[in-house]
């Protein structure tokens, strides 16, 4: 008798932090609903997050028995990016490898059915567009998955459509579904045209071969970026799946789900909290620039002496790579209200009452969880789709003030820096600002929710994904 066939996904995440995290979190929600998974990305960050976790056990920080990983290779096995000589050295042979390891890790999944359950489905980060000719090869469907918002994802499909005339040359741009953009508003790699060559080719092709995916999956949700959303949706199989962060914070039937994610950094979690449980509630500012960019060592300096003056408490995350960038001497020795940690948990500590504020860097992933957890904003953007984050963050959502930078040296002074932190933590407009973010943290749980916006998404790729297998 022939066994029922459960839909099967491949899913293809990028090596990063700030990419892996929403695709585990999305792998476990298609999990939940009985979809069977293989989470895969570069051997190279498997090792590293297997070490800097204590795992031992392949797939024992996944969660689920539904969810197995497996690693293709990137050409730099041993260190992965920090091996190449350059970022685009290494994008050139990761694409290359990658495609190839790829399509090997596919074929075998599929010789003799793999135990019944041949791969269904690819789906794989819009940052690596040659996996969806790798799933064309095998006849199997294709879904590219975003970890950006998509008022990033339709600036970048201007680009790439040639919409958007690079250099720019205009001072101010109307997108459709968009709000009008400052060309200094836009992504980092178009107003800094030719800043990291790498990385615009990276952004600027994901949607090179869009046109034949089956799904365009976003993490975002529909309250949040309703018109340019329903824009998209005319030319794109676009559903919105977001929030992606660990379900126990959002969606009360998974509240048993602790999972705190993985990560590549060495993590205290026990000291981080324990600092906070004795501080005031909303007394606390979060700072955090994610797991890649940094401000320079000036605008470090700045950032560390307006937290000081500032006389409130605060948490700042300075990785260990940026650690020679603080202040030393004094500095280090009189930090009565302040602690400084190479990597957090950022969604408990975020979720923790003494926080009152999160300074950050306005990556997409921080920028959500802030928005579902209702923590207001203070954004510093450093370069990326953050720029225009930032923007969203503070004139279209309204739950975020943004530091101004000095025009002459485009560094924000400790003053300006000792100014925001007063307005959010002390000031009327801060309460407002306060309000509205508890505002979007509603609606995101809501979209999540049984029946909300993303949640009824998810169902129907399941239900699609579904018949399309059997
Ligand atoms: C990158 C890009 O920089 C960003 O612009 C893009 O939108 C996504 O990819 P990253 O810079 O790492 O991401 O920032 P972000 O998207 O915010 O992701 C960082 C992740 O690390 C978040 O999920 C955050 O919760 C987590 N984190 C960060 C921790 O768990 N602990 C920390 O101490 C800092």
């Amino acid at each position: 008798m022939k066994t029922k066939h459960v839909a099967h996904c491949l899913v293809l995440a990028y090596p990063a932090q700030g990419h892996i995290n929403p695709m585990i979190q999305f792998s476990k929600r298609l999990a939940h609903r009985g979809i069977n998974i293989t989470l895969v990305t570069t051997l190279s960050f498997w090792n590293q997050s297997k070490t800097n976790n204590n795992n031992n056990n392949d797939n024992n920080f996944l969660f689920s028995p539904n969810i197995h990983s497996e690693s293709i290779s990137d050409g730099y096995d041993d260190g992965g990016l920090l091996a190449a000589a350059t970022l685009e050295i290494y994008k050139d042979t990761f694409w290359k490898v990658g495609r190839q390891t790829l399509s090997d890790l596919i074929g075998k999944l599929m010789i003799g059915n793999y135990n019944n359950n041949p791969v269904d489905c690819v789906i794989y980060d819009s940052f690596m567009p040659w996996a969806l000719e790798v799933a064309k090869e095998f006849g199997i469907l294709a879904a590219v998955f975003c970890t950006q918002p998509c008022a990033v994802n339709n600036i970048y499909f201007h680009v790439h459509k040639n919409l958007i005339e690079l250099p720019l040359s205009e001072s101010e741009y109307s997108l459709p579904g968009s709000v009008k953009l400052l060309a200094e508003e836009l992504p980092s790699f178009l107003y800094e045209y030719g800043s990291y060559p790498g990385y615009f080719d990276i952004v600027t092709g994901q949607f090179s071969n869009v046109h034949k995916a089956d799904w365009v999956l976003a993490n975002t949700y529909n309250e949040l970026e309703q018109e340019v959303i329903e824009w998209l949706s005319k030319i794109w199989p676009l559903k919105t799946i977001g929030p992606c962060i660990p379900s126990m914070y959002l969606d009360k039937r998974l509240q048993d789900d602790k999972d705190y994610g993985i990560s590549i950094h060495n993590q205290n979690i026990d000291a981080c909290i324990q600092w906070l449980n004795d501080k005031p509630k909303s007394s606390v500012i979060y700072v955090s620039f994610g797991s890649m960019a940094g401000p320079t060592e000036k605008q470090t300096e700045e950032l560390a002496y307006a937290l000081k003056n500032s006389n409130h408490y605060f948490m700042w995350v300075v990785r260990a790579s940026e650690q020679n960038k603080l202040p030393k001497g004094k500095f280090m020795d009189t930090l009565e209200k302040g602690l400084i940690v190479t990597w957090c948990p950022q969604l408990q500590v975020l979720t923790h009452d003494a926080v009152g504020c999160f300074i950050s860097h306005c990556g997409w992933n921080s920028t959500l969880e802030a928005l579902c957890l209702g923590v207001p904003m203070i954004a510093m953007p450093v370069w990326s789709d953050q720029i225009t984050n930032a923007k969203y963050v503070k004139d279209v959502w309204n739950m975020g003030l943004k530091v101004v930078v000095d025009e002459v040296d485009g560094v924000a002074k400790r003053e300006t820096i000792v100014d925001c932190i007063k307005e959010m933590m002390e000031s009327e407009k801060g309460n407002e600002i306060r309000e509205n973010a508890t505002k979007w943290k509603n609606l995101a749980k809501n979209s999540v929710d049984e029946g909300g916006s993303s949640d009824k998404n998810i169902e129907d790729f399941v239900s699609e994904l579904a018949q399309c297998a059997a």
